[in-house]
C-alpha cells in the first residue's frame, strides 16, 4: 500500500515536471539538448535546453558541442512584421518579435520545430541525413534547414524569410581573422574561412582549416548579402529584402560581427507556401592525416570528393536534393522506429536521439585515385580529442553492425592496418590512433592510454561479430597474426587482470575486474571461431578449451560466496557492477557463459535499482546509459528488461540537463555527471551511445548481407558508387538479439516470441 502509494506520487511528480513546465508539445519527449545540423565532428550545431523550462527556438543562440555559441538567425516577415523564430538576434532602432513554439518533434536524423508568427505557422525541419547505405553520401559533411509557412486563419499574407550564420561557425577563437566569398548561380554559396589556416590542426575543438558553407536554392524572390549582422539583419526587417551586395573588408569574428545572410520573398499565401531550403556544412581538404608503413603520414579526403569535381559541386547537388534527401530520411526512420518499437515505444525514444550523434562523429575518407581504399575514423568527443579509439567503437559498434556493417569495416581497418605495420611496439591492441583528431600519427613508443585486456578484447569481439554478420573473410584473413598476438596476450592476461582500467576510466584502475576478464574471456573465444572460419582446427580447439576452462575459474572466482551476484572484483562479496561485457558473448552467440548467471545477475540488478538506474559499480552511483542497455540485452524477463531502459528514458526525459546526449549520469539524482559544474568536464556527443542499439543487433544467426564495401585487401569491387547500391542494412533479415536471448533463456513457445521479437 504505503509502496503504491509512493510509487504514485513518484510519477506524479516526474509528470509534472516533465511537461508541466516545458511551454511547447514535446514528442516524443523535450530532449536535453536539441541536434541540429551534426553531421561530423566540426559540423554539430545543437539547441541546448534550459533544466526545466527548456529553450525556445526562437530566442536562444544555438552552440556547437562544446558550448560555443554559433550564430545562427532566422526571422520571417508576415504582412511587414518580423518575427525572430531562430536565435537570439538584438537589433538596434527596429521591431522584432519573437514567433511562438508550439511544437518540437525529433526522429532519427530530425529535428522539427513549429512556431506561430502572427497568423502563420511556421515549421521549421533541421535534417541532419543519415545514409548507412550510400557511404558517398554519408561523407557529405552538410546539413539542412528548411522552411515552410502556413496561414493559420485562411486568409492571404505576404510572408518573407531570412536567415543568417555568423563567422562564429568557423572558430570559437573570436578574435582569428575571417575572410569570405559568395557565388551565385542555381544555389547561392556563401563560404567562409580562417585567413590562417593551419592543416589537421584542431584547437579547442575546432579545426583550423577548410570552410564554412552557407547555402540556399535561388530562386525569383531570393536575395543574398554579406556583413555586420546587425546592418543585415536590420535591412531584412524594414525591407524584407537583401542588396545582393558583398562585404570585402575582411576582419576578425568579432569586428563587426560578419555575417552570410539570405532572404526568400514566399509572396501573398494562403496555403501553405515552397519550402525554402538552406544548407549549413564545414568541409575541409584533405580531411586526415593517417600514419602508414615506414612512419610516412597519408593525405585522406572525403569520400564524398571521389564523386564530387568539388566541395562547390558538392553542395549545390546536396541543395538541390533536399526533396529526395527527405524522404530518404523518412524512410530510414521510420524503418529503426519500427525495428526499436518490437523492443518498446520508450526504447525507440533513446534509439532516435542516438543515431545522428553516433554518425556526427564519424568520417568517411578514401586516397585521392583510389577509391578501394576507404577507411573511418571517428572522434572520441568530450572525453578526449583522441582519433579511433578502439574503446569508443566498441561501444558504437551495434549502430554500424545495425545500419551497415561497412562502415564498421571501415573504422576496424585504420586500426588494424597500422598496428599490423609493426609500428606499434606492445603487445595488446592500442587505445586509439592519436590524441588530436584529425591526426592518426599512432603511438611509436607504444604510450597511448594503457587498457590492454579491454581493447584486445575489443577488437577480437568486433573482428569475429563483423565477420559473421557479413561472410566477408578479409579481415581475418589478412590480420591473423595481429589477432592471434593479441588473443595470446589475452590467454596470459585475461583470467586475472592485472590492476588496469577498462573503459570506464573514470572509475579508476583494479586489479582482477570480473567484467574485464570476461571480455578478455570472450575474446580468446573470438579467436577459437576466428581461427575455425578459416579451416584451422587444431588453432581453434586450443583457443577453444583455454575459454572454456578459464570461464569455469572466473564463475567461481567472479560470484559471492553466497552465490547471489557477480562482483565488480574477484573475492570481495559485498562489491557488485553491471557486468555489461556478457553482451558480447550474446552477440557473437559464443554462449559460454552459462544461463545461470544472466538469471541470477537479472534477479541482482532488480534488487539494487536507484531511481535513475542500477548503477555501474559500488563504487560510485554513476552510470553510462549505453551499459545500462547492453545490460538491458542480456535480461533474462521482458520485464526486467524493460525496467532498465525506462530508466535511461527517464533520464533523458527528466529536464533535468542541458548537454548533447551525454551517456553519463548519476542514477539517484538524474543528472549528468558534472554537467552542472564540478571539477571535472562533462561527458557529451559522444558516438557511444551508438550502444543503445544494443537490442536491434541480429546475434550471430549469421545474416545474408554480403560484403559491403570495396575497403580492404581482398574485397572485390572497385567504386563505392557501384558497391553503395549492393549495401543492404544488416537487421532486416535476421532474428534480434532480443528474440535469441528470450529463446534460450525463456523457452516461450517460439512462434510467439518471434511475433513479439523479430525485426520488422
Ligand atoms: C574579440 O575577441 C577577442 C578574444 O576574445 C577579444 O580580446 C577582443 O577584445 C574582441 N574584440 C572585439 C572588437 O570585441
Ligand atoms: C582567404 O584566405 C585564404 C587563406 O589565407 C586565402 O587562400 C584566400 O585567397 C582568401 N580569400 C579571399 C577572398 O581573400
Ligand atoms: C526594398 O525592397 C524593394 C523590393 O521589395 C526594393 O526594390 C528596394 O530597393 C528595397 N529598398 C531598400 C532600401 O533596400
Ligand atoms: C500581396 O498582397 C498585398 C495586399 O493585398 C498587395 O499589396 C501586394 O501587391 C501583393 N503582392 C504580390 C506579390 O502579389
Ligand atoms: C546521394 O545524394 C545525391 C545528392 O547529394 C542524390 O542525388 C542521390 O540520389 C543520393 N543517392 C542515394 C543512393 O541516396
Ligand atoms: C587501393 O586500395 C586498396 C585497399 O587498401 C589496395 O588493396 C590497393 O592495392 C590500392 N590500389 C592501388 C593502385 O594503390
Ligand atoms: C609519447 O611519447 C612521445 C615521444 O615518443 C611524446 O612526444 C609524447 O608526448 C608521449 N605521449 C604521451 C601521451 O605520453
Ligand atoms: C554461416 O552459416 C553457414 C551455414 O550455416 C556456415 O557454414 C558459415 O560458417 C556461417 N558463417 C559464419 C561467418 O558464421
Ligand atoms: C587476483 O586474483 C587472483 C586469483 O584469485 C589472486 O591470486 C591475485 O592475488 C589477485 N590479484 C590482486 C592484485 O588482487
Ligand atoms: C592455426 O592457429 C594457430 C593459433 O592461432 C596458429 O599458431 C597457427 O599458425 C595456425 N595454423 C595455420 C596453418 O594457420
Ligand atoms: C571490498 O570492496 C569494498 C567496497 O568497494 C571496499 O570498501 C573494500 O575495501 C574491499 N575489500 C577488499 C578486501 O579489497
Ligand atoms: C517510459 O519511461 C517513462 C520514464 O521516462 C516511464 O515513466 C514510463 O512508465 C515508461 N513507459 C512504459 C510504457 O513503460
Amino acid at each position: 500500500m504505503f509502496g503504491l502509494l509512493s510509487f504514485l506520487v513518484t510519477l506524479f511528480a516526474w509528470v509534472g515536471f516533465a511537461h508541466g513546465s516545458i511551454a511547447w508539445k514535446a514528442t516524443p519527449f523535450n530532449p536535453p539538448s536539441v541536434p541540429l545540423a551534426v553531421r561530423s565532428p566540426y559540423l554539430s550545431a545543437w539547441l541546448p535546453q534550459s533544466a526545466g523550462s527548456g529553450s525556445s527556438l526562437s530566442n536562444s543562440w544555438p552552440q556547437f558541442w562544446n558550448g560555443d555559441v554559433l550564430g545562427w538567425a532566422g526571422f520571417v516577415t508576415v504582412d511587414g512584421v518580423a518575427y525572430s523564430f531562430l536565435g537570439s538576434a538584438s537589433v538596434p532602432d527596429v521591431t522584432l518579435k519573437e514567433a511562438t513554439q508550439t511544437a518540437l518533434s525529433w526522429t532519427s536524423t530530425q529535428s522539427v520545430f513549429t512556431l506561430t508568427a502572427g497568423s502563420v505557422q511556421l515549421t521549421v525541419t533541421f535534417l541532419s541525413p543519415v545514409e548507412p547505405t550510400n557511404l558517398v553520401n554519408q561523407s557529405l559533411p552538410f546539413s539542412y534547414m528548411a522552411v515552410n509557412a502556413t496561414p493559420t486563419d485562411g486568409e492571404s499574407h505576404s510572408v518573407q524569410v531570412y536567415s543568417d550564420i555568423s563567422s562564429e561557425w568557423i572558430s570559437g577563437n573570436d578574435a582569428q581573422k575571417v575572410n569570405w566569398t559568395t557565388t551565385t548561380g542555381d544555389v547561392i554559396i556563401h563560404q567562409a574561412q580562417l585567413q590562417q589556416q593551419t592543416l589537421f590542426a584542431d584547437s579547442d575543438d575546432r579545426i583550423q582549416y577548410g570552410s564554412v558553407y552557407y547555402a540556399s536554392v535561388s530562386s525569383s524572390g531570393t536575395t543574398w548579402q554579406t556583413g555586420e549582422d546587425t546592418v543585415l539583419r536590420a535591412q531584412f526587417i524594414k525591407n524584407g529584402t537583401l542588396l545582393n551586395t558583398q562585404d570585402t573588408n575582411y576582419r576578425a569574428i568579432n569586428d563587426s560581427w560578419p555575417c552570410y545572410a539570405f532572404a526568400h520573398d514566399l509572396g501573398n499565401i494562403t496555403g501553405t507556401s515552397d519550402t525554402v531550403v538552406f544548407v549549413v556544412g564545414h568541409a575541409r581538404d584533405p580531411t586526415i592525416s593517417y600514419v602508414t608503413s615506414g612512419g610516412s603520414m597519408q593525405s585522406r579526403s572525403s569520400l564524398y570528393l571521389s564523386q564530387y569535381s568539388s566541395i562547390d559541386d558538392a553542395v549545390t547537388t546536396f541543395a538541390q536534393d533536399y526533396s529526395n534527401a527527405l524522404s530518404r530520411a523518412n524512410a530510414l526512420d521510420a524503418e529503426i522506429s519500427n525495428d526499436a518499437s518490437a523492443v518498446s515505444d520508450n526504447y525507440t525514444d533513446i534509439v532516435a536521439l542516438s543515431v545522428r550523434q553516433t554518425f556526427g562523429a564519424v568520417e568517411l575518407t578514401y586516397t585521392p585515385g583510389n577509391t578501394s581504399d576507404v577507411m573511418a575514423f571517428v572522434k572520441e568527443i568530450s572525453s578526449s580529442g583522441a582519433i579511433s579509439t578502439t574503446d569508443v567503437i566498441y561501444p558504437a559498434w551495434p549502430l554500424f553492425l545495425y545500419t551497415n556493417t561497412a562502415i564498421g569495416k571501415a573504422l576496424l581497418l585504420p586500426l588494424l592496418e597500422y598496428q599490423a605495420t609493426g609500428q606499434y611496439p606492445n603487445k595488446w591492441a592500442c587505445h586509439d590512433l592519436g590524441p588530436q583528431y584529425p591526426k592518426a600519427t599512432g603511438y611509436p613508443s607504444g604510450n597511448d592510454t594503457r587498457m590492454p585486456v579491454e581493447e584486445s578484447g575489443n577488437m577480437l569481439i568486433m573482428t569475429l561479430s563483423y565477420t559473421q554478420k557479413t561472410n566477408d573473410l578479409s579481415l581475418i584473413r589478412t590480420y591473423y597474426n595481429l589477432l592471434d598476438q593479441w588473443a595470446q596476450y589475452l590467454v596470459s592476461n585475461a583470467l586475472d587482470p592485472s590492476n588496469q582500467m577498462s573503459s570506464d576510466a573514470f572509475a579508476g584502475s583494479l586489479a582482477n575486474q570480473t567484467n574485464l576478464a570476461i571480455k578478455g574471456i570472450i575474446g580468446i573465444k573470438a579467436m577459437a571461431q576466428i581461427a575455425s572460419l578459416l579451416g584451422n582446427s587444431s588453432g581453434s580447439s586450443n583457443y577453444d578449451s583455454i575459454a572454456s576452462s578459464y570461464v569455469q575459474k572466473w564463475q567461481q572466482m567472479a560470484t559471492t560466496s553466497d552465490g547471489m551476484h557477480l562482483t565488480l572484483q574477484y573475492g570481495n562479496s559485498s562489491t557488485w557492477g553491471i557486468a555489461y561485457n556478457l553482451y558480447a558473448d550474446k552477440l557473437l552467440g559464443t554462449n559460454i557463459v552459462p544461463s545461470s548467471v544472466y538469471e541470477m545477475q537479472t534477479q541482482w540488478y532488480t534488487s539494487v535499482e536507484n531511481t535513475y538506474g542500477v548503477p555501474l559499480d559500488t563504487r560510485n552511483t554513476y552510470v553510462l546509459s549505453n551499459e545500462e542497455i547492453w545490460g538491458a540485452a542480456i535480461m533474462t524477463s521482458t520485464s526486467a528488461r524493460n525496467q532498465l531502459i525506462d530508466f535511461v528514458h527517464k533520464y533523458l526525459a527528466s529536464n533535468l540537463n542541458t548537454l548533447p546526449l551525454s551517456e553519463w549520469y548519476d542514477t539517484a539524482t538524474g543528472k549528468t555527471i558534472c554537467g552542472t559544474g564540478g571539477s571535472c568536464t562533462p561527458f557529451r556527443a559522444r558516438p557511444v551511445v551508438g550502444g543503445h542499439l544494443a537490442l536491434l543487433v541480429a546475434s550471430a544467426s549469421n545474416s545474408t548481407s554480403g560484403t559491403t564495401i570495396t575497403a580492404g585487401p581482398t574485397a572485390t569491387g572497385t567504386s563505392p558508387e557501384t558497391t553503395s547500391t549492393s549495401t543492404t542494412s544488416s537487421h532486416s533479415s535476421a532474428m534480434s538479439l532480443v528474440s535469441q536471448m528470450m529463446l534460450s533463456t525463456l523457452c516461450l513457445p517460439a512462434l510467439a516470441v518471434s511475433v513479439l521479437f523479430l525485426s520488422l
